[in-house]
Formats: C-alpha cells, structure tokens, sequence
C-alpha cells in the first residue's frame, strides 16, 4: 500500500509496456473516486477509460436509478456482470471504472485477474459520506440512515476489495495526487511479477 502524499517520478512507457494487454480496473466503494481517479490515470497511461456504470445504462437504455426501481438489483447485478466480461474480453487495455458492488461477484472477481490489474481505491466512510452527499443517484444509499448502510457495506465488502492486486488510499487530497500513488503502485507491482 502506497499513502498519497509518498509521490515519486515515474516512466509511464515502460509502465505501459509492463502493463501489456493487461488493463486497469479500480475496484472500491461509491465515492472512493473511481471515475474520478480513473479518467486522469487513463489520460497519463495514454489508454481508453470504459466507466462499467455508464455502459451498464447504455445497454439498458436506462439510469442506473430506473433500472433499480423498474428491474431490481438481481437484474441491475446480472447486466453489471456480463456488461463488465465483455468490456474486458476485447483484450484491448483500457482503464475500467467498476461500479462498487461489481467486485463482489466471484465471476466479475475471476475476469478482472485474467484480463487486468485490480486496484482498490480505499477510503474512509467520512470521505465516502463527503462524496456521495452531493449526489442521489446511487439506490443503495436511498435509506432512512445512508451513513449506517455505508458503514453496512463497507464491513461487507472490505475483506473482498482487499483481494485486489493493489490498494490505493483515496483520501480528499486532489485526484492527481491519488493518481499518480496508483501509477507508483502500478510499477511496483508489474516489475515485481
Ligand atoms: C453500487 C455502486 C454504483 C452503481 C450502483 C450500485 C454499489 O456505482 O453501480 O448504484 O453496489 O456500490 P459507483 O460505485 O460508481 O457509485
């Protein structure tokens, strides 16, 4: 693990010759910044960034919200995999934004270490609670107490994220400071392999 004030310079061509036809996937929970994070680590890598929840409504022809409301979460979860297998099967790198329950499907868990790198964006439920405040479009945290469900799901789903290949604290330091700890964390981990 990397704190995201430790920046050090790094050679982001031979990062991207490391990395292969491997992509990167930031896995985490809702506000950690996987978007966010995600757009400006994919503009430094010099690849496309694929957002998982935008082709997810895409397809659908929906928001995530109406897909909720009007399918259920079985089918919003079903499309998530299958949507998430095919962006990753064209083998053609990318930097992949999941949405945060994607990660906790054991099928979903399997292509991701096949076809790329995972990264855990990890922040802390005052910094997600920040974040996700300034929207309402996420389903899940349409409770009478979306800080508990928070808390919830975070406790859920922690020890799954803590699989992924990398973990990046996401803290409220800017993005680029986040981005360029993932890039260091990145080159750590394809030259040890
Ligand atoms: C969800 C996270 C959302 C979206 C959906 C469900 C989750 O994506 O996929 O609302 O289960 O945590 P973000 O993590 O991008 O907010």
């Amino acid at each position: 693990m990397l704190m995201a004030d430790t920046v050090e310079t790094l050679d982001v061509a031979a990062l991207r010759t490391a990395l292969g036809r491997r992509s990167v996937v930031l896995v985490g929970m809702m506000g950690s910044g996987k978007s966010s994070v995600g757009k400006r680590l994919a503009t430094r890598l010099g690849l496309p960034f694929v957002d998982a929840d935008t082709e997810i409504e895409t397809a659908a022809g929906m928001s995530i919200p109406d897909i909720f409301a009007q399918r259920g979460e079985t089918e919003f979860r079903d499309g998530e995999r299958r949507v998430i297998a095919r962006i990753l099967a064209t083998r053609s790198p990318l930097v992949l934004a999941t949405g945060g329950g994607a990660y906790m499907n054991a099928d979903t868990r399997a292509r991701i270490a096949e076809f790329g790198i995972s990264v855990w964006l990890k922040a802390d439920v005052d910094v997600l609670m920040r974040r996700v405040r300034k929207r309402s479009n996420r389903p899940l945290l349409r409770t009478a107490d979306p800080e508990g469900t928070m808390r919830r799901l975070l406790a859920e789903r922690e020890p799954v994220y803590s699989q992924a290949d990398i973990t990046v604290i996401s803290s409220d330091d800017p993005h680029e400071i986040v981005v360029e700890a993932a890039l260091a964390e990145l080159e750590r981990a394809t030259s040890s392999r």
